[in-house]
């Protein structure tokens, strides 16, 4: 029997529903098991994933890269630079091209457009790689992790501390979508998009999520499992750094802010800024579990795969 995901883009996180996201989530342990027995799932032979990267990578690349060879498929790496998307021919004619030689694309793009634009005219499932807006193969990560480690999304709270950003967005709708209560404390006017907000409230109404906003990053800590952060100043955004630099001062992810929750963990994307968004103390610190979340991209990766290539 076929997955309903097979085929299917993955833009944004409200591109799956809840049942979907437990299904790739079970998919990711089981592979996960197995892959630390050295067990092989050679489940997508012959197919092909391209890899377009308009920003740099480290996580993102190597766990699609290894995401495909663990699975018996393969990889080919396309950076800006090689095809000029959108410059030295259209998305829409890529998208059309790769179509023939590939089983599918995994695409960083600035703009969110882009993504969707390849979507439009791929004739293979997209997979968003991180856009502006959202990074929905990081949230499917963030997810198993906080399973992982506590056990259950109901019940739980998360809290955001920082940007509302391309993470968190999606973040908030797959957690809203699981029942996973988010606290999200921003400084004034880098909220998380309000249409992403609607729709995470509509998710939470429906399975008891409990999203709360807030620029005070005590509230949001307050009675959380887990702390999460990212950087004050994302990949496009770096004009605005010294300006992101004064506005997030007080958001920093402490000791003195993790007295508010003590028994919390630690989460955050990567790459991380010590001194920044976070301490070196508390990043490296015994009660953080960015490593383990950076593993997960494979595990969560090739499930996602496996499910959307595979058939
Ligand atoms: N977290 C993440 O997406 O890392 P990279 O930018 O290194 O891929
Ligand atoms: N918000 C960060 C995430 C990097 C993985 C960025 O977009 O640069």
């Amino acid at each position: 029997m076929g997955s309903g995901l097979r085929g299917r883009h993955l833009l944004s996180m409200e591109d799956l529903s809840r049942e979907e996201i437990l299904e790739i989530l079970d998919m990711a342990s089981e592979l996960k098991r197995e892959q630390h027995v050295r067990r092989p799932h050679r489940i997508l032979p012959g197919r092909t994933l391209a890899l377009i990267f308009e920003k740099p990578s480290l996580r993102t690349r190597v766990t699609f890269e290894v995401a495909m060879r663990q699975l018996g498929g393969d990889t080919v790496y396309l950076t800006q630079q090689d095809i000029g998307l959108g410059v030295r021919e259209t998305v829409a004619d890529v998208a059309r091209n790769l179509s023939r030689w590939i089983d599918g694309i995994a695409a960083r793009v600035f703009a969110h457009r882009t993504v969707e634009a390849l979507a439009q005219a791929a004739e293979v499932p997209v997979i968003n790689a991180l856009s502006d807006r959202e990074h929905p193969c990081q949230a499917l990560a963030d997810l198993l992790t906080i399973r992982e480690k506590l056990g259950t999304f109901q019940g739980a709270v998360v809290a955001w501390v920082g940007d509302g950003n391309n993470v968190c967005h999606s973040l908030l709708l797959g957690a809203a979508k699981v029942g996973l209560s988010l606290h999200v404390a921003t400084p004034e006017g880098y909220e998380p998009d309000q249409a992403i907000l609607e729709a995470a409230r509509q998710h939470a109404a429906r399975t008891g999520a409990r999203l709360l906003l807030t620029h005070q990053p005590e509230e949001a800590v307050r009675g959380a499992q887990v702390v999460y952060t990212d950087v004050w100043t994302s990949m496009g955004q770096e004009a605005e750094q010294e300006k992101r630099r004064r506005a997030f001062a007080g958001f920093q992810v402490n000791q003195a802010l993790l007295a508010h929750s003590p028994e919390a963990l630690v989460m955050h994307c990567l790459p991380a800024h010590r001194g920044e968004e976070i301490t070196g103390e508390v990043l490296d610190g015994p009660r953080s579990v960015v490593l383990d979340q950076a593993e997960n991209r494979l595990h969560a990766q090739k499930a996602l795969l496996a499910l959307v290539l595979g058939g």
